[in-house]
């Protein structure tokens, strides 16, 4: 009798253990949904992302999370509703975008609730199709690993003992490697360019210095250079920001002239990705046939969206 009791204790006592077990499991499994970000649990749940480890940094206008993407850590980049985003002077970015067709243009242009909504996913789109065009362009940014619901997963840049990379605005450089630095990024300008983009938005707090050097992150505003007008200017500006920044610890940048350059190099048709800049400007340099140009980059453009299209195809 006794032993039998001891049987059944110790049976009711596995059971328990079993029970607690589950029910353990179960609470971690809900306080994983409950701590995941709201915004996140689509991926979660279609097993993009396995993980949400931490929150990076939140940003002007999107909100960057650590995840865990089966054996790889990435960073998941969450755009904050339109509403709560400093719009920047939207248009000025817009001009000269494509839309996808006419309905879509007319109710952007008319302000409906469809027409906010697509211009919303236009502008959320941006950021990842850039990332793809300019990783093929060959400039160095994250690598993207698709945009799904209003979050564009992307490779995590980082510094060389593994943690998420500084902004340059972050580090401290000698002169020698600001100089290095800022010649590396006026060629990445220039390979954008090429690939017919302006980042519209590129400073030290838009430049992560990974374990590799200078990664351009930030690109939802990128301007597209043919069809819009404000190019010059916003490249003007980029490459100030830069320049400028760099010129704290490299004083004799201060009176380059980067910007005016590289524009006069692409109005003459001159501009190529791997060309040696001077940081000179001598305005006899050729201004000849803008329209070739421009004819040129919309091309290419087209060449590369259609390839766009077709990688997308075949999934
Ligand atoms: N791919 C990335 N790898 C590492 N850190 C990143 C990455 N993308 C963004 N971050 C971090 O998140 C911050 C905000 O991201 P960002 O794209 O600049 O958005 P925002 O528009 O909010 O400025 C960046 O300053 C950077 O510190
Ligand atoms: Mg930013």
């Amino acid at each position: 009798m006794r032993v039998g009791m001891h049987r059944e204790c110790h049976a009711s006592l596995r059971h328990d253990a079993a029970t607690q077990l589950q029910l353990g499991r179960r609470v971690a499994l809900i306080g994983h949904f409950l701590k995941t970000p709201r915004r996140l649990l689509p991926l979660v749940h279609e097993g993009l992302v396995d993980e949400v480890m931490r929150q990076l940094m939140s940003g002007k206008e999107a909100v960057v999370y650590v995840v865990r993407c089966g054996d790889d850590v990435r960073c998941a980049k969450v755009y904050k509703e339109a509403n709560r985003r400093s719009f920047r002077q939207a248009a000025l970015y817009q001009e000269g975008r494509k839309v996808k067709n006419s309905r879509q243009a007319r109710a952007m242009a008319k302000g409906t609730r469809y027409g906010r909504q697509a211009q919303e996913e236009a502008w959320q789109n941006v950021e990842v199709d850039t990332l793809y065009r300019l990783a093929t362009a060959g400039v160095r940014v994250p690598r993207a690993y698709g945009f799904f619901q209003g979050v564009v997963l992307m490779e995590l840049v980082t510094d060389a003992e593994g943690n998420a990379a500084p902004r340059l605005n972050d580090v401290e450089l000698t002169e020698a490697q600001a100089l290095h630095y800022h010649g590396i990024l006026m060629q990445e300008v220039v390979r954008m360019l090429c690939a017919g983009v302006i980042h519209g938005d590129l400073s030290e707090y838009n430049v992560l210095v990974g374990s590799d050097g200078p990664v351009i992150i930030d690109l939802p505003q990128a301007v597209d250079v043919a069809g819009n007008n404000n190019a010059a200017s916003m490249l003007q500006r980029d490459v100030e920001n830069i320049t400028t920044y760099f010129s704290r610890f490299a004083p004799t940048l201060a009176s380059t002239q980067y910007g005016k350059e590289i524009w006069a190099l692409l109005q003459g048709g001159l501009l190529h990705p791997d060309m040696k800049l001077t940081g000179h400007f001598r305005s006899e340099v050729r201004s000849a046939d803008v329209g070739a140009v421009m004819l040129e980059i919309t091309a290419a453009q087209d060449d590369e969206d259609a390839r766009q299209r077709f990688r997308a195809q075949l999934g």
